[in-house]
Order: structure tokens, then sequence, then C-alpha cells
């Protein structure tokens, strides 16, 4: 069985976050799982392009509404990701610094998508399915079966794998012409609320539609951010597999970003020396627990209630604790982070930015990872966190709820909690640091959840059996 993923990140070559590491991690094992599976997605111009060769195995033009791009298929010679590498290069429309947030977002994955099925139409050999991922892939699924220049690819099954249901895509109707030509008569395929919409037109058309965990499916039925309607009604093809992670880059014994590498045996020496480093850098005072916060600073992830969080905190444990956050996004967020420092400097520092190195040294120098998120759809922190040893705080939302329990309940493990709010997350604190006085309960809970087992090994296989069940 052949899978061909379409995305518009893949890590090591261009991450904004969670998609990247699935997209770069899933066709591994699929590959391990006997499957073959590929990606394609954009060229952008990014460091990992600097340092790679390619050969071009395809190259075409495409109109976007009255504009005329010329583009190139690569594929990276070295093969050293594990699976073979496409990018689609589009000079003038894909090949920028960064993957999203540009005003002409709309054409440039709408021009990528139309590049892809063009390249694949003239392509001698065809995969069995074709695995978009979120909405920037989303009418793919539409084309193939509505587009006149692809009939030649319509039997090619698809699946649509929803990563982040806030995320829809829309776009007016006014921009229709930039779509190639289909079947006028199924118009009502696009639609959703009076606009394109790519997500809506992907769970209608693609043969399988799936969420990153269950419970976030579940959820999704409820309310989806407008689409839990078209949710239900299309039940029946959709599911939720649990995502999972590479636990070959995500490995606290073998990680090249860390200072002090450690397993099972060592694990209290090991995140001690790490935690050390990491405060030496951040000046904070090692000998504290260490609360830390990893992500993009939005509303989703509950980022807005993080210097209140830090203020409460210190103010009802004084001395007690310390917090440290890596993130970048809304600006508000940031500035009123930074402005934290002035009240909390001693307890609390923030690195403002990406930084993919520093947040290995932070799963591993860590006590407790906090998780605030209003939606998080699987969430792959509190999954790299756990592998590390860090004892995960979440809110009992989405993927949270299906992979972390709580140390208080029989064989629990990390902290849960109900809503998003100060409160909250500052009476989990509180219990975080019970724990963390209980030393050998603290020590017993890293050691377990060290040990539980979150590779993509079951979940590859997962989709395997649902491209088969397509067949
Ligand atoms: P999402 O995809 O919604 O951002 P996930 O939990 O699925 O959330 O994945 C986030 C990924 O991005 C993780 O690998 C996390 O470590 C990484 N990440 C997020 N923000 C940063 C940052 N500022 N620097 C480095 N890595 C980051
Ligand atoms: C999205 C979600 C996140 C999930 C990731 C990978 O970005 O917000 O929860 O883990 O995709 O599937």
């Amino acid at each position: 069985m052949e899978i061909l993923h379409v995305s518009a990140e893949c890590y090591p070559v261009a991450k904004v976050g969670g998609l990247g590491d699935v997209v770069g991690a899933l066709p591994k094992y699929q590959q391990s799982a006997g499957a073959i599976a590929k990606v394609v997605m954009p060229a952008y111009n990014t460091a990992f392009r600097e340092k790679h060769s390619y050969e071009i195995v395809h190259q075409g033009g495409l109109w976007l509404g009255h504009d005329w791009y010329h583009f190139n298929v690569w594929k990276e010679s070295t093969n050293e990701l594990g699976f073979d590498l496409y990018q689609v290069d589009i000079p003038g429309l894909l090949d920028t610094p960064g993957v999203y947030g540009y005003p002409n977002d709309t054409e440039r994955f709408l021009a990528f998508q139309v590049a892809v099925l063009d390249w694949l139409n003239e392509w001698q050999h065809q995969p069995d399915v074709i695995h978009c991922h979120d909405h920037h892939t989303g009418m793919i699924p539409f084309l193939l079966r509505f587009g006149y220049k692809y009939s030649r690819l319509k039997h090619i099954a698809t699946v649509i794998t929803i990563h982040n249901a806030q995320y829809q895509g829309q776009f007016g109707w006014d921009k229709l012409y930039l779509i190639p030509s289909f079947d006028l008569w199924k118009s009502g395929m696009l639609d959703w609320n009076g606009a394109i919409n790519p997500l809506a037109a992907a769970i209608k058309c693609a043969w399988k539609v799936n969420t990153v965990s269950p419970n976030y499916m579940e959820e999704l039925f409820r309310s989806a951010n407008g689409l839990e309607g078209l949710l239900n009604a299309e039940r029946g093809k959709a599911t939720g597999i649990l995502n999972g992670i590479d636990d070959k880059v995500w490995d606290p014994a073998t990680d090249e970003m860390i200072p002090a590498k450690y397993g099972l045996k060592d694990v209290t020496k090991g995140k001690k020396a790490n935690k050390e480093q990491l405060c030496k850098t951040f000046e904070l005072d090692p000998s504290l627990p260490l609360f830390v916060f990893i992500g993009r600073l939005v509303g989703d992830k509950g980022a807005d209630l993080l210097p209140e969080i830090i203020g409460r905190s210190l103010y009802e444990h004084p001395g007690e604790l310390n917090f440290l956050i890596l993130g970048s996004g809304d600006a508000h967020t940031e500035w009123r982070l930074q402005q934290a420092r002035q009240y909390a400097g001693e307890h609390f520092n923030v690195f403002i930015g990406y930084n993919e190195a520093l947040s290995h040294q932070m799963y591993a120098g860590a006590d407790f990872l906090l998780m605030p998120s209003r939606v998080e759809p699987c969430g792959l922190n509190q999954l790299y966190a756990l592998r590390y040893g860090t004892v995960p705080l979440v809110r009992v939302t989405g993927g949270l709820k299906d992979t972390v329990t709580d140390f208080g309940d029989p064989g629990g493990f990390g902290i849960r909690f109900l809503h998003a709010s100060t409160g909250d997350v500052c009476h989990a604190i509180g219990r975080a640091l019970e724990l963390y006085r209980s030393k050998v309960k603290f020590s017993n809970i890293r050691k377990t959840i060290m040990q539980l087992d979150h590779s993509w090994d079951k979940a590859a296989q997962s989709y395997i059996d649902l491209y088969t069940s397509l067949k």
C-alpha cells in the first residue's frame, strides 16, 4: 500500500507546531509497518532547503485565476528523513521564509494543491491513498471528485485528518475563479455558511475523516466552530485516532539537544543536571520546583492566563517555585509576559520566539509542564513531557483527556483540572507542589510516566487499517 501525505508542515523541514511533528514521524512508522509512505509539502525558503540537495522530478505550470505560475516538484536526494520527501516549488508564492500568516495564504495553498494534483496527473505511478492534513490541503478531496482535469485520479482514496477545527481556511465566493474548473453543479460541496470552506469541503468529499484523538472527535460532534452539524451528518465516516510521538527524536537517553542524557535508572540525577543548566541560563534557582509552558502564545492554549497564573502562584507560594516560558504568538500576551519579569524576575523567565533545542532542554529540565488549553485536539507537549519524566498539569479537554490521568486516581500520574481559569490552574499548581514534596511518590510517578508507550507504532497501524477499510 502506498500513501502520499500532503501537508503544509513536516519536521524537520518546516514546523510551526504539532502538525509538523506528526507529518515528520507518521510516515516513518508507516514504512516500518510495511507500507510505502511519502510526503509532499511546499518548498519554503528554509534552512533545510539550503542544506539539502534535490532532484527535479516534475516541471509544470498552473493558472491561478489570471496569473500563470511555473512550478517544480523536487525530491530530496539523501532520503535521510526515512521516507521520500517531495517539495513543490512555486517561485513568487511558496518560497517564503515562514509557513503561514501571509496575506495571500489562500492563493499560496490553493496553488500548492493544484500543483500536487497536476503532478500526480502526469505521474505514471499513483498512490493508493492521498492523506490530507488540515484545511491547507482540504480542496484536494473535492478536486479529485469533481475537478474536470483530474478524472484520471478519481479512484484514489482520500483521508482528511483534522488537526484543529478552529482553523478552516474560509474565503469568499469572489475567489471562485482561482479554483480549477469543476462541475459547477457541485459548488455546494465547497460551501459552508456562505463562504468557500476548504475544511468543510474536505469533510464532505474525503472518503474518511479523522481527528487526532478520540475525545476531540466527540467534542467536535457537539461544537466545532460551526462545523458540528456537518460532522454529525458525516458521522459514519468519522473517527478519532490518537497521535503518537517519534520516540527516536524524543528520547532523553539519546537526545543530542539536552546537556545531560538520562534513562529510567538515573532519571533523578539526569533531570537535576538538566535543570541546573537550564536555571543557570535563565537565572532561576535550581533547588525549587520548575514549572514550564511551551507553545504558541494564543487563546486556544490558554496562554493569556499565564501572567495571572504566575503572579498569583508566586503570591500564594512565595519563594517556593519557578516558572519558565517558551513561546511566541499574540503580541499582547508576549508583552504582558515580558512585563511580568518586573514583579517576578527572580522566579520567572521567558523566551519569546521559537527554539527547538530549548524546548527539548525544557522538557528534560522541568518538573512540571503547564497546559491550560481551551482547545487541544491532541497535544504533543504532554506526551513529550511524559517521556522526559516531567509531570503534566492539563485541562481535561481534547487529547489531554485521553492521555493524562490524575495522580489522585488509582494508577493516575498527572494533574488534571476542569476549567481554563487562573483559579483552577493555581489550585493544580498547589497540588503539584504537594506532590513534589512527597519525594518517593514523585520519583515513582516520574518512572511510571517515562515508561508509558506513546510511540507511533500503534497509531501508524490504526491509519493503515483505516486505509485498508477503503479498498
Ligand atoms: P500545536 O500544534 O497546537 O501548537 P502540539 O502540542 O501538538 O500543539 O505541538 C506543539 C509542538 O510545537 C511541540 O513539538 C512543541 O514542543 C513545539 N513548540 C511550540 N512552540 C514552540 C516554541 N516556541 N519553540 C520550540 N518548540 C515549540
Ligand atoms: C494541532 C493541534 C494539536 C495537535 C497537533 C498535531 O496543531 O492544535 O493539539 O497535537 O495539531 O495533531
